[in-house]
């Protein structure tokens, strides 16, 4: 079904198929943080991530979110449609931590009234800044109609994303979102959602996301592993 490599990524690779409206992505064993600065090889989480991803996607489809999940094709390879993806980072936080703890010198776990969804341009020569509306426009990345539409199918994917793990008593602190463009010019979700992408905490505030790696917090796929282990509970 793979056939040319087309582009790769920090945590995956992408090829083209016979089909020329669908791709397959490839989740690679690479963690990386501060723009790839700090690099790893972590042995096992590209299977991890894919699973966690596939299982999500599929259950956001399942729920009305137009996204570009096909199918897992085996345990690293997934089939996707092919978009054009839009350069945004879309972040939505539900709790302060992170960089938004910094940028604003508040402490991490304070829950937000009401969750607040940040761009960042997708540029790795830039370091992926921080940016606003405005901003977005002036780039001609998306108008007033679809920057609404990008801020508001957000929001829905954080209620959904929210309440699947609240009932495996993990709290979605904060998560980053890729939408693309599909063949009709529609707006879909891409990219992945796993740990990498998103924090979540457990009942005692331990983090059972990336941030290990970045905080050097211990053993990763273990934490990974448990985190699968309680959405296949979901099901
Ligand atoms: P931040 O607090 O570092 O801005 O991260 C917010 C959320 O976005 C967190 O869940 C991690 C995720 N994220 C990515 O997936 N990729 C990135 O490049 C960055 C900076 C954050």
């Amino acid at each position: 079904m793979k056939r040319q490599l087309i582009y790769t990524g920090k945590a995956k690779d992408i090829y083209d198929t016979e089909d020329e409206d669908l791709i397959v992505s490839v989740y690679k064993d690479q963690a990386t943080m501060l723009n790839g600065a700090r690099k790893e090889t972590i042995e096992g989480k590209g299977v991890l991530n894919n699973q966690i991803s596939s299982l999500i996607f599929q259950k956001l489809n399942a729920a009305g979110i137009a996204t570009h999940f096909v199918k897992q094709l085996s345990e690293i390879e997934q089939l996707n449609r092919k978009v054009t993806i839009i350069p945004l980072e879309v972040v939505l936080r539900n709790v302060t931590a992170g960089s938004f703890s910094k940028r604003f010198g508040v402490e991490e776990g304070i829950r937000l009234e009401q969750p607040i969804v940040e761009f960042y341009y997708k540029n790795d020569d830039l370091d992926d800044p921080f940016i606003n509306d405005e901003h977005v426009k002036f780039l001609k990345i998306a108008d007033d109609e679809q920057i609404t539409f990008l801020k508001a199918e957000t929001r829905r994917i954080n209620e959904l994303l929210k309440n699947w793990f609240s009932q495996i008593d993990l709290q979605l602190i904060d998560f980053k979102l890729e939408f693309g463009f599909d063949k009709d010019g529609k707006i879909i979700l891409a990219d992945e959602f796993s740990p990498d992408n998103c924090r979540l905490w457990d009942d005692e505030g331990n983090h059972m996301d990336k941030d290990v790696f970045r905080r050097d917090l211990g053993d990763l796929i273990s934490i990974y592993e448990l985190v699968l282990e309680k959405l296949k509970d979901l099901e």
